[in-house]
């Protein structure tokens, strides 16, 4: 691939092979027994199956230019480390932690760990079924929480993080004195993000 320029820290050249950098990056994770879409528990969970849901994911992303990747796991330590490494590849997560929602401290320190802004997702209404399920480790994190809209959560979970992050990518790139006078504390994670893919897909400073 051709390298990307970047000629100082705040100028970074562009040309069309090197759009998919500018582009959004949205991870989305299913949690423990979400493979089972579909066939499980239809009257809570509704009939559409993990790959359809994925697929429906994948088509509203293109609408939006937006590049997503979905992972399922039924591990608690799989769903940490996929989390940690989206720190560097991602600018937002979409997650249903499904059980360890209710379980999980090591997924909301994951979440708090790595800053990005995270959606939370439940196809079912959490806080109308059983008590357990009222309580989310996940939410305190979460920019948001989506619940009890079935698959169509998903869909506007994405429109949310889509809008999120296109209005924060839009105020960090506003030329004025008053946030330039904050960010030379430090640099803002959407920048150092864009300058670390820059870097990992070859670059010349
Ligand atoms: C769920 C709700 C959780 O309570 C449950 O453990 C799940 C799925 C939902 O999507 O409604 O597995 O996250």
């Amino acid at each position: 691939m051709p390298p990307c320029w970047t000629l100082s820290r705040e100028i970074v050249l562009m040309y069309p092979a090197c759009e998919h950098i500018d582009m959004l990056r949205i991870l989305v994770v299913h949690g423990p027994n979400l493979n089972l879409l579909g066939a499980r528990e239809q009257s809570i969970y509704g009939t559409l199956s993990l790959e359809a849901l994925d697929s429906a994911i994948t088509k509203l992303a293109k609408e939006l230019a937006v590049e997503v990747n979905q992972r399922q796991s039924n591990s608690e330590g799989e769903l940490v480390t996929w989390i940690q490494e989206a720190r560097t590849k991602y600018d937002g997560i979409i997650i249903n932690p499904a059980a360890y929602t209710h379980t999980s401290v090591a997924i909301r320190d994951a979440i708090a760990a790595v800053g990005l802004p995270t959606v939370e997702v439940h196809l079912s209404n959490i806080h109308q079924r059983e008590e357990f399920r009222h309580r989310s480790y996940i939410a305190g994190v979460a920019l948001g929480q989506i619940a009890g809209l079935g698959p169509t959560g998903y869909l506007l979970a994405l429109r949310g993080l889509h809008d999120h992050l296109t209005t924060s990518r839009r105020q960090e790139k506003r030329p004025t004195s008053v946030p330039s006078r904050r960010r030379t504390k430090g640099a803002s994670p959407l920048r150092s993000r864009l300058k670390d893919r820059v870097q990992s897909e070859g670059s010349i400073e």
